[in-house]
């Protein structure tokens, strides 16, 4: 096992950290050391299979306190094994695979529709930022947050701060763990009203169902636990405004994309959907630990070390993925244009979001959520008149999460 860790090294390099290590070892899995546990990273279905099994990797425990204490939140689903895993996770594919999601999305494009008159009497706009607050004000009616509207570009700020500080020392990972202390408390204190009968929220909205749940152990969630779980309803929604601010990168770089997209065909929509998720690096990998020693592909490993799955790695696996590089929703689809349908993709093969089955694992319960939302709302800034002005829109590979440098300034709005 290598002696030396390589903290610094992920953190410096980023999404390419796992890649780079991959060819420097010329093979898929390479064993390296991480916050000083012995560390195995993996790529591929093979991999994914591997880690999704909990007698090989478990979270509990396993997430670094940094990602918990602004990303996830302590206590969070993400943290759990076995039964009470199985029990917390029921609560989210109720909430989030089920019939809902169309009532979400009309509140998005809605709040999308009436924001976009306003941008066009604004001098510029910060796409990523203005797709947070629309966002933000979506999932928030949706699932019974009560937001007021001179109090949305706030809450739009902290949800997407919780996001942005996670994977870092600067200064945001400090604003993300004030951004989640504060929204944890306020929103405990909603919870213990709706408990009270002191508000009174709509029957199966998330508030009310994440109020009413109970544990695999019979009882209610802490408050402070339930304001977690409702925060990873809302902030991950609200992160689509990553997705947002990539897709308005690709129209830019591919603009024939555009001309499909305009025509709204669901099809093409939904596979640019899937190509923005491919391509572009957001969550760059997932992990836990092994309760007892575990062999994969040769490599041995004690109990107590870490497991990867490079998350970005696998997205470009030429294998998988031919020319993974170029950008090509025609990837996702079968059939030539309008005719066109989107092709089945398989439990371990596009993994933005993790591998699996999301109602047995860890897999993301909220990718049917983002897929709809994004699809929705890439048509919607294909049809939208603007000017990109002069702006640093790099996406740097060493910054996790990575963004568009400028959050993509737009001028010229014009709703389309
Ligand atoms: C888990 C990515 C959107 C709710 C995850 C995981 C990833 C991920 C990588 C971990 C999978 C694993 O550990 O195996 C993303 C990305 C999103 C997104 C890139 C795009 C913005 C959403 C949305 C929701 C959501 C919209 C809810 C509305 C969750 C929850 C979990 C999760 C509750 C924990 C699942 C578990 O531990 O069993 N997501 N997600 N996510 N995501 Fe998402």
């Amino acid at each position: 096992m290598p002696r030396l860790d390589q903290s610094i090294q992920m953190l410096a390099r980023g999404y390419a950290w796992l890649p780079d290590l991959r060819r420097a070892a010329g093979r898929d899995t390479v064993r390296t050391r991480l916050m000083v546990r012995p560390t195995l990273g993996l790529v591929g279905a093979g991999g994914a299979r591997f880690l999704y099994d909990e007698r090989n990797v478990r979270r509990s425990g396993a997430l670094p306190e940094p990602v918990v204490s602004t990303l996830f939140g302590h206590g969070a689903v993400h943290t759990l094994d076995g039964e009470p895993h199985r029990v917390r996770k029921a609560m989210f594919v109720d909430l989030l695979m089920g019939e809902g999601i169309g009532d979400l999305v009309d509140r998005v494009t809605t709040a999308w529709d009436e924001a976009a008159q306003r941008w066009a009497q604004q001098p510029q706009v910060v796409l990523m930022d203005a797709a947070a607050e629309v966002l933000t004000r979506g999932v928030c009616d949706w699932a019974a947050v009560p937001v007021s509207e001179d109090e949305l570009p706030a809450l739009a700020r902290d949800l997407t701060t919780l996001v942005d500080g996670f994977a870092t020392g600067a200064p945001r990972h400090w604003r993300a763990r004030r951004a989640r202390q504060r929204r944890e408390a306020w929103l405990a204190g909603i919870v213990e009203e709706v408990r009270s009968g002191r508000r009174s929220v709509p029957a199966g909205s998330v508030l009310d169902v994440v109020a009413g749940h109970r544990d695999s152990d019979g009882e209610l969630l802490e408050p402070r636990v339930a304001a977690v779980e409702v925060l990873n309803v809302i902030r991950p929604t609200v992160a689509v405004c990553w997705f947002v601010g990539f897709t308005a990168h690709a129209l830019h770089h591919w603009p024939a994309i555009r001309e499909r997209l305009r025509t709204g065909e669901p099809a093409f929509a939904t596979a640019v959907a899937h190509e923005v998720r491919r391509f572009y690096p957001f969550a760059p990998f997932i992990g836990g630990r092994s309760p007892r020693a575990v062999e994969w592909e040769g490599e041995t490993v004690p109990a107590g070390a870490m497991v990867l799955l490079d998350l970005f790695g696998q997205n470009h696996d030429p294998e998988l993925f031919p020319e993974p590089y170029a950008f090509r929703p025609e990837r996702f689809l079968d059939g030539e244009g309008a005719g066109a349908a989107v092709r089945r993709i398989g439990p371990w093969e596009l993994v933005p979001q993790g591998a699996g089955d999301p109602r047995t694992g860890h897999r993301c319960p909220g990718e049917d959520i983002t897929v709809a939302l994004l699809s929705a709302l890439a048509v919607r800034l294909a049809r939208l008149t603007y000017t990109l002005p002069p702006q640093d829109l790099e996406i740097s590979l060493s910054r996790i999460p990575a963004r568009p440098a400028s959050g993509v300034v737009l001028t010229a709005v014009r709703p389309g």
